[in-house]
């Protein structure tokens, strides 16, 4: 069963709090916290105090994204905020192998980021140790952009690479996803959908969101 994990980048940031119980209510499995430091992409969002004052409003499972330049500084920040889940570029860290153990450590789920024109090779011992992966399905920074369409490849080649070696990574996809393409992602191999446009720009989430589904 394919886990829906709405993005908080599209939501209406003076609500945030709001749009967690909103999506919530419509049924929401995670939700994803996407944290950029405008220097490894050129935008910038919210850090470990917001996400620390939005924890006690829900109990859903907080999923953050990081597309920071050292990720190993907001490791333990995040997990004093009450994140479950962590993610980091592999673009972003030459030593991915310590972060990954890093997050585990402080007692959350690791993952590893890949753009869009990373090859997977680049997370090939990596499998053995991460929780998951994360394929970005546009270049990070924005929310809102098109499906980059080579992407639906590289979910069926990881999911095989991770199937062959019996391994539990889970996949996970973001960027561009919408009632349209989650269908053939979650045929193609993957585990969560992270959708920001395709859930807070309707003014019905849990329609939305079981649209996706
Ligand atoms: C992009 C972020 C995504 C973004 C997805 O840098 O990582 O999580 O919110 O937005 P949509 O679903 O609108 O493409
Ligand atoms: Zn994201």
């Amino acid at each position: 069963m394919v886990k829906i994990a709405p993005s908080l980048l599209s939501a209406d940031f003076a609500s945030l709090a709001e749009e967690l119980k909103d999506i919530e209510r419509g049924g929401a499995d995670l939700v994803h916290l996407d944290i950029m430091d405008g220097h490894f992409v050129p935008n910038l969002t919210f850090g470990a105090p917001i996400i620390k004052a939005l924890r006690p409003h829900t109990n859903l499972t907080f999923d953050a994204h990081l597309m920071v330049y050292h990720p190993e500084n907001y490791v333990k920040p995040l997990a004093d905020a009450g994140v479950n889940m962590v993610s980091f570029h592999v673009e972003a860290a030459p030593h991915a192998d310590r972060i990954v153990h890093m997050i585990k450590d402080a007692g959350m789920k690791a993952g590893i980021v890949l753009n869009p024109a990373t090859s997977l090779s680049t997370v090939d011992y990596l499998l053995e140790i991460v929780d998951y992966v994360l394929l970005m399905s546009v270049n990070p920074g924005f929310g809102g952009q098109k499906f980059i369409s080579y992407t639906m490849d590289k979910v069926r080649s990881l999911r095989s690479m991770i199937s062959e070696r019996h391994l539990n990574c889970q996949i996970e996809i973001d960027g561009g996803v919408k009632a349209e393409n989650a269908g053939k992602l979650a045929e193609a191999g993957a585990d969560i959908l992270v959708a920001g446009s395709a859930v807070f720009g309707k003014e019905d989430r849990k329609a939305a969101i079981a649209a996706l589904r």
